[in-house]
């Protein structure tokens, strides 16, 4: 159990040190704006859902920084992080490394394929990674990783709503100017209840409101004992 200085909304997310770890310059530029939009009172709603032992999964990790800045507020969990781009998990690498975060393990990959053998995870999370996945290939990735939870495992994705417009329409440029002409398929909150109710499990969403124009929304399943 959380000591009451370790409450998940006490804990100070060690950004700074994480973001600081980063060589290169514009992947740390990139760290520090990506630590400004999902910052400290995001990550600790996402954050109050991840447990404190066991083993735990980021997919779509990206250069690994909140899967470190997690790792390194819980000593007592074995995390692993997966990406497709192998340059970023090796920066995800390095920065554990330079930290010493020695529960956490990077693996470069498609996570549709990775979760496909993966052990039994007390807790499988995503933070924008769903939209980034071709659309006809979600269901099954969802299922799959439904599967490799243990029973009372949480399943927790963090999306992109598509509404309202505005909001959607700035975080559709910023994603196809990341990803250099790649369209991501972002769903309503309908829809994702829709893809997650025939998990079976109790299914909580979170709607992220925040002053930046993000359309932050997050999806908890939890899975029967
Ligand atoms: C918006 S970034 C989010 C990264 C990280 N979760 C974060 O919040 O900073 C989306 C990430 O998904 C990764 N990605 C896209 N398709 C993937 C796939 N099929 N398997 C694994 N990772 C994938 C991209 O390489 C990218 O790092």
């Amino acid at each position: 159990m959380p000591q009451a200085s370790n409450h998940p909304f006490l804990i100070e997310y060690p950004y700074r040190e994480v973001v600081g770890a980063y060589r290169a310059g514009a992947i740390r530029l990139y760290c520090h704006i990506r630590a400004h939009i999902l910052r400290n009172r995001i990550l600790r709603e996402v954050g109050q859902y991840i447990p404190f032992a066991g083993r735990v999964t980021e997919l779509g990790c990206g250069f690994g920084l909140f899967a470190n800045c997690l790792a390194k507020s819980r000593s007592d969990c074995v995390f692993k992080g997966c990406d497709l781009n192998a340059g970023r998990i090796q920066e995800a690498s390095n920065v554990s490394k330079t930290l010493g975060i020695d529960n956490i393990e990077f693996h470069a990959g498609d996570a549709v394929a990775y979760v496909e053998s993966m052990e039994e995870q007390d807790c499988i999370y995503m933070l924008d990674l769903v939209h980034h996945l071709p659309p006809d290939q979600v269901d099954r990735f969802i299922n799959t990783s439904w599967k490799h939870l243990k029973p009372g495992g949480l399943l927790v994705i963090k999306d992109v709503s598509n509404k309202p417009y505005f909001k959607m329409a700035f975080t559709w440029i910023l994603d196809v100017l990341m990803t250099r002409g790649e369209i991501p398929y972002y769903r309503s909150p309908e829809a994702f209840i829709e893809l997650l109710s025939p998990l079976g499990g109790r299914i909580v969403v979170h709607y992220l409101d925040d002053y930046l124009p993000y359309p932050h929304v997050m999806y908890v399943v939890h899975k029967p004992l």
